[in-house]
């Protein structure tokens, strides 16, 4: 499964460069998945889901958009890639309603406590922040934009179960670090947000973990300085 994984990384950084370009803007913030047969739940491979609680906006700077861009940002509001190893939860898949159909999530990205080299360790054994990150990016809905499930964990101890309110909490928190000027590798952004109700149903219906979310959806648009 590592090596699957791995692969498709490398994919996809070469893949990301070569379609969209640095420099094409994009003209819309997201499309609905739900129009277009798509889901605003993951599939966690159980027949249950995590919500995509907060969504960058297809209308932010084109680099935040990119597979490096991305994974910067992240650094930028407190988060880095998974400490290899460690790693706990198989991958899972959305459908984003733009015709590529169910689409394994790009990378996992956790909270760095601080230090963005050994702090995912830290993270993957004492539990916190953590998110998926797909793309709509299919030809029937080209927004460009990423949808994150974001949640937060207990720690390792208690098998990496998402907490109690873990999916609002951890979009919450993530929008809070997230929000105003942040910067990383040289880059400063600007985070805007705008919460959205009417893409997820309020509840616990089809959610993993059988945890109730409050079903807004927090809409980031992220704009390099
Ligand atoms: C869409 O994004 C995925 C994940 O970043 C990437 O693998 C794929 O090549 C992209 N497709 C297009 C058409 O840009
Ligand atoms: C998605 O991930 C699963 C689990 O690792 C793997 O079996 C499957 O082949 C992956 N699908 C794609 C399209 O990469
Ligand atoms: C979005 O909703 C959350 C949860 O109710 C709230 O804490 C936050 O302040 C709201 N953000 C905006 C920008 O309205």
């Amino acid at each position: 499964m590592h090596a699957v994984r791995s692969l498709s990384l490398a994919f996809l950084a070469v893949a990301t460069y070569v379609s969209a370009g640095p420099l094409a803007k994009r003209a819309v913030a997201y499309y609905d998945p739900n129009d277009n047969g798509g889901s605003m739940l993951t599939n966690a491979g159980n027949g249950l889901g995590e919500p995509l609680n907060v969504i960058i906006s297809g209308l932010s700077s084109p680099d935040v958009l990119t597979y490096d861009g991305s994974i910067n940002y992240a650094r930028a509001i407190g988060f880095s890639t998974e400490c290899l190893g460690i790693h706990l939860g198989g991958p899972q898949s959305a459908n984003l309603g733009d015709g590529n159909g169910w689409v394994n999530q790009t990378v996992e990205i956790r909270e760095d406590y601080g230090d963005a080299s050994v702090g995912t360790c830290l993270e993957s054994a004492a539990g916190g922040d953590h998110f998926r990150i797909f793309v709509q990016n299919g030809t029937e809905a080209d927004s460009g934009a990423l949808f994150l499930a974001v949640s937060y964990e207990e720690d390792a101890s208690e098998d990496h179960d998402i907490e109690p309110d873990g999916y609002d909490i951890g979009r919450d928190d993530l929008v809070s670090w997230a929000l105003g000027t942040t910067s990383y590798g040289g880059v400063t952004y600007s985070t805007t947000a705008e919460n959205i109700t009417g893409l997820l149903s309020a509840g616990s219906s089809g959610i993993n973990h059988d945890i109730s979310i409050d079903g807004i959806v927090t809409l980031l648009t992220v704009t390099i300085q």
